[in-house]
């Protein structure tokens, strides 16, 4: 990290003064292209959303069951302009009104983080403003608090996507220590890939969700992998396991049974699923919350849009005398807002990047 980049700290001060733009809003360009969503934003102060545009590549990626890299790389390439554009726009804003320019440099596909990053350094770059790396994990944990005037910290925060299960402690929008992660399979993977095996589509959250909703979360007792231990670590590898087993049969000679299955007995299948991952992922919560002291709890990432598991960690915050806080239904999944909305404490923190930035896969 380096105080400046793409222009000198001396040179910016003189700017914002030439401005008395220090006494004004401040605007970021957020910038997310870490999977299949190209999506800019640009938020004021932090927390008022001006425009939030995300093209979904969905059905680019739905025919091949999961997201091909290559394909994500490339539509990224395709919409990048339009989508910066578009936000701009929306915002009302041209680019003499950017603060800074915000990327989710890490963690995710690199083909795909490359996209935005390169944009995000040359519009920095051209408009002489600072550039702001934001990792895309984190920044879910935004969306969740970014609507709040105050917090009662520290929280414990639930990141449940497709690419992560994290739990961490929160002092502030910076400061998050990971207190528990999968061993193997993120939540929002299992849900992908269950949907995948009752042959539902892709993506699998919302498509299970819906399925799940007439059938019956006790109709088979599904693992509650990990539950046992004191650690706050998840497993999901297991209960997709499970589920393969419990439709092709302990000898995986069974694969036409899910295409003979009843609608009733799918939907049971996915309602018991759904009710083992929300079980653990409560589960795991309180426990954190216990071990951290937390009076808040803060939920994000694509399977926090799911009603079965908001509703039941709002049953366990009510119980224990616990304030939750999750992220709107638009926010969950990828979007440039929630990128733009912690780059903010960022640039009031003067973390700014450089503009030999890179693009990393892990966090
Ligand atoms: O946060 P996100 O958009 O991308 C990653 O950073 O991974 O999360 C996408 C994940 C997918 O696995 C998708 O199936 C899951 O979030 N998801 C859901 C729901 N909506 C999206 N999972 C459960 N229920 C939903 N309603
Ligand atoms: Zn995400």
């Amino acid at each position: 990290m380096h105080t400046c980049s793409g222009v000198s700290c001396a040179r910016l001060q003189r700017r914002n003064q030439k401005r008395g733009r220090l006494a004004k809003e401040i605007n970021i360009l957020g910038i997310e292209t870490s999977c299949d969503e190209t999506a800019a934003a640009v938020v004021a102060d932090g927390r008022n959303i001006k425009s939030s545009i995300v093209a979904s590549q969905i059905r680019l990626h739905a025919e091949f069951g999961g997201v091909v890299p290559e394909i994500a790389s490339r539509a990224h390439i395709e919409n990048i302009y339009p989508v910066i554009a578009e936000a701009l726009a929306r915002a009302g804003v041209q680019k003499g009104d950017i603060d800074a320019v915000a990327i989710a440099n890490q963690p995710g596909l690199v083909v795909a983080l490359i996209v935005g990053l390169t944009a995000a350094k040359t519009l920095a770059f051209a408009w002489e403003v600072p550039l702001i790396a934001v990792n895309h994990v984190h920044a879910h944990l935004q969306s969740a608090m970014l609507e709040e005037e105050t917090l009662d910290l520290p929280a414990v925060a639930l990141i449940v996507s497709g690419g992560h299960t994290n739990l961490y402690r929160c002092t502030s929008p910076l400061d998050l220590t990971l207190i528990g992660s999968t061993v193997d399979d993120a939540a929002g993977e299992a849900f992908d890939k269950v949907a995948t095996i009752l042959q539902l589509g892709y993506p699998g959250g919302p498509v299970i969700e819906k399925t799940a909703k007439s059938g019956n979360p006790k109709a088979i007792d599904f693992p509650r992998s990990m539950l046992d231990r004191e650690s706050l670590n998840f497993s999901f590898s297991g209960i997709k396991t499970a589920v393969l087993y419990y439709c092709r049969g302990q000898d995986m000679k069974g694969a036409d049974r899910v295409a003979s299955m009843t609608p009733q007995e799918i939907a049971d299948i996915a309602a018991s699923f759904q009710a083992a991952v929300v079980d653990v992922l409560v589960k795991k919560t309180k426990r954190a919350a216990e071990q951290t002291q937390a009076k808040t709890v803060l939920l994000g990432g694509g399977v926090a849009a799911n009603t079965a598991l908001r509703n039941a960690l709002q049953e366990m915050c009510d119980r224990t005398g616990r304030r939750l806080l999750i992220a709107p239904r638009p926010l969950c999944t990828d979007n440039a807002a929630m990128v733009a909305s912690l780059a903010y404490h960022k640039f009031l923190a003067g973390e700014f990047a450089d503009l030999d930035l890179e693009a990393k896969a892990t966090s």
